[in-house]
């Protein structure tokens, strides 16, 4: 009787379930980031601050397994395993994680909680893993003003003022996110580097962070001004080759590791907008690379040498970062690496891979991907970023015939480098849920996953971010996934479709002002777009800037004509009449139109999409992303009006009926005025008024 009760209630407690679906999550900061379905009472970290007392306690706080887990640090090094590799081996009452040392055990830990909150954990067998790349590296963009460079989630996470003395618990919340991706190092501070950074009173503010991060595996870097012997060391001069510059870097680095023994190295921005560099002594970019790889070499220090040169004068400033660089090949020391963004401009929504990673034979070079949206919305828009990023890593280069991918150039393969690495601009800040936007978390996420393996598909990496973020609800798994993976292509239909770039408005780089001018030709959209009554598009071809042949074979040839260039960059290569029949039969011109339609319909579907999982999600998070996901599609359609009613002064061509009609004039979009530093974000109520229902 009593069990035939007990059925009865069991039976109608489900069916209430059914009717009400699941039962609405707790309200939530987004704070917990991926580890949220994992630590919904709160973050328990250890108090013991050893990685292999870190290790244990992430097991015993959050392995809800039945099998007991052992940890292993191998006594005689197992090679295929690196120094940073684990295995993981289950069976039906036991799992173990072995490594050659600590950080790969706790790696391997991290790898196991992960199997857990995404349904992967192995009933017998075993797994390997070794990360691709040996340094992969966040840069901050932080100044000591606090102020974060392009940075969209509040201020800097590192408090220098109060540093060393106070040490905030984020700090050690940020080194445990990296280390369950495998982010190994961060460079703290911004590439247009205050020397102040290096100061001694500055040192000791950097170790109580390095204290922090290295039972997490997390080695610090600095960026470094190129003229700190003279701003800090009051040298009258900071040439590469003098003598007592020579010995104030020397100097320098070895107060560094007296304080810090595990210090990385650093990051240098010479030469490059404005920043001083050793060409401002008639020297070259390897005499200035090699100079402090000198100082680094003995304390097993690196240079990671940026390679984003450009100059006001230059034709073509896709070109010039090769131009610079392959005379050099060859002739930079063993310990430093040229950092290359990943296409030859800025960080635009789509590029195609910078033709430096193709030219370097004999130099270490490595990827720098943009993790924060400088260029994507900030963190108004959702945009994951992973497959722009898996794009650039897959591209060929046929630098040594077919399958000479970037991938395997960066991660040393083809060449057989000695040192690889891959380096991301960061979006985090210190606003409570870290990127300002809750799916923002998705690019830190994918951007560690990536680095430790740049094999995993974006649709993998998206899979596990949503179930430890959100939930494991198919229902809201599916659809998000769905939305994730076109979120990129889409930005790029209504920014910039067809290979149009950097027609950004000046300030802030978030909306869109084609037509404004600027006191650099090279920092004017104008430059980029070219659009005249003639048609739109940088001609560089072979007839044009010539950038088309700094690719191999057969992509020279290919990119260098219209009808066989890939049309997503057609105009990125090519200028074109307005009436340029494209493969459908439509002209650039319907194209154009009819591509930002598609962006803006995509955009609008989100919310839709957003509303259908609303019961998935608490209140708190729903609500913010469902702010932003509006923003997003009215900024759609602002990109749209303002670049072709822009476009159409020169085409005089109709925007077609079947597209939405326009909701502002050019004039009113001309006049409209954002007015944001390099460090805010837009609030959504300041920008200009759209209505969604008119779509
Ligand atoms: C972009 C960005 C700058 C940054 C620079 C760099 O130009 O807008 O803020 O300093 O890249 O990467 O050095």
């Amino acid at each position: 009787m009593k069990i035939t009760k007990t059925i009865i209630l069991t039976l109608a407690v489900a069916a209430l379930a059914a009717c009400q679906g699941p039962v609405k999550p707790e309200n939530n900061d987004g704070h917990q980031l991926w580890f949220y379905s994992m630590d919904q009472d709160g973050m328990n970290l250890s108090s013991e601050k050893t990685t292999m007392a870190i290790a244990e306690n992430e097991i015993q706080q959050y392995w809800k397994g039945s099998q007991a887990v052992s940890f292993n640090v191998l006594e005689s090094q197992d090679e295929t395993l690196g120094n940073e590799g684990y295995r993981l081996s289950f069976d039906k009452n036991a799992i173990s994680v072995e490594a050659n040392s600590e950080f790969g055990v706790l790696y391997g830990v991290y790898d196991l909680l992960r199997r857990q909150e995404t349904g992967k954990v192995l009933k017998s067998g075993s797994v390997t893993e070794v990360p691709a790349y040996q340094y992969r590296v966040l840069n901050h963009w932080d100044n000591p003003n606090l102020t974060v460079e392009r940075g969209y989630a509040g201020q800097s996470l590192w408090k220098w003022e109060s540093l060393p003395g106070t040490i905030l618990p984020v700090y050690e919340e940020y080194a445990r996110a990296n280390a369950s991706l495998g982010i190994n190092s961060t460079v703290l501070n911004n590439v247009n580097a205050d020397p102040v950074n290096i100061s001694t009173e500055y040192l000791y503010k950097v170790k109580a962070l390095a204290d922090i991060f290295r039972p997490y595996g997390l080695k610090v870097f600095l960026s470094i001004n190129f003229a700190s012997p003279k701003h800090l060391g009051n040298l009258k001069t900071s040439d590469p080759l003098d003598k007592d510059v020579i010995k104030w870097w020397n100097e320098k680095v070895a107060e560094i590791y007296s304080i810090i023994p595990d210090f990385g190295g650093f990051l240098v921005k010479a030469n490059s907008e404005g920043q001083s560099g050793p060409q401002d002594y008639g020297r070259t970019h390897a005499d200035g690379a090699n100079m402090l790889a000198k100082a680094l070499k003995p304390f097993g220090g690196i240079v990671m040498w940026r390679a984003f040169v450009y100059d006001a004068q230059a034709p073509d400033r896709a070109m010039q970062a090769s131009l610079e660089f392959v005379p050099f090949d060859g002739k930079f020391d063993d310990n430093v690496i040229i950092q290359i963004k990943n296409g030859p401009i800025d960080f635009q929504p789509r590029e195609p891979f910078s033709p430096l990673f193709g030219q370097l034979e004999n130099t270490t070079v490595m990827a720098e991907m943009q993790i924060t949206q400088e260029y994507l919305g900030h963190s108004n828009h959702l945009v994951y970023l992973h497959p722009m990023w898996k794009e650039c890593l897959d591209s060929d280069t046929f630098q040594k015939g077919e399958g000479s991918t970037v991938r395997d150039i960066t991660t040393g393969k083809l060449h057989n480098r000695p040192i690889n690495a891959i380096a991301g601009v960061t979006n985090i800040g210190d606003s409570t849920n870290w990127c300002g936007h809750h799916f923002a978390q998705a690019n830190w996420y994918a951007y560690g996953r990536m680095a430790w393996d740049p094999e995993l598909s974006s649709e993998e990496i998206a899979d596990e971010w949503i179930k430890q973020t959100f939930t494991d609800d198919k229902d809201f798994v599916n659809p998000i996934k769905a939305l994730m993976m076109e979120s990129r292509e889409n930005t790029v239909r209504y920014e910039m479709p067809l290979g149009l770039h950097h027609t950004f408005a000046g300030a802030g780089h978030y909306g869109p002002g084609p037509w404004e001018g600027s006191i650099r030709p090279d920092w004017s959209p104008m430059y980029y777009h070219k659009a005249g009554p003639d048609g739109v598009g940088f001609d560089r071809t072979m007839k044009g800037s010539g950038n088309t042949g700094q690719y191999h074979e057969p992509l020279a040839s290919i990119y260098d004509d219209p009808e066989t260039c890939p049309e997503e960059l057609i105009l990125w290569f090519h200028h074109l009449p307005w009436d340029y029949q494209m493969k459908s039969g439509k002209t650039l011109w319907d194209t154009l139109c009819y591509t930002f339609q598609d962006g803006i319909d995509a955009a609008a579907d989100y919310i839709d999409t957003w509303a259908s999982v609303r019961e998935f999600v608490d209140e708190e998070r729903w609500n913010e992303v469902n702010i932003k996901l509006v923003r997003q599609a009215k900024d759609a359609l602002w990109w749209r009006d303002a670049t072709m009613l822009y476009f159409q002064t020169f085409s005089t061509l109709p925007i077609p009926e079947d597209c939405s009609e326009p909701q502002h004039t050019f004039e009113e979009l001309r006049s409209f005025r954002l007015r944001i530093s390099n460090y805010e974000t837009p609030d959504p109520e300041a920008l200009p008024v759209y209505d969604l229902d008119r779509l």
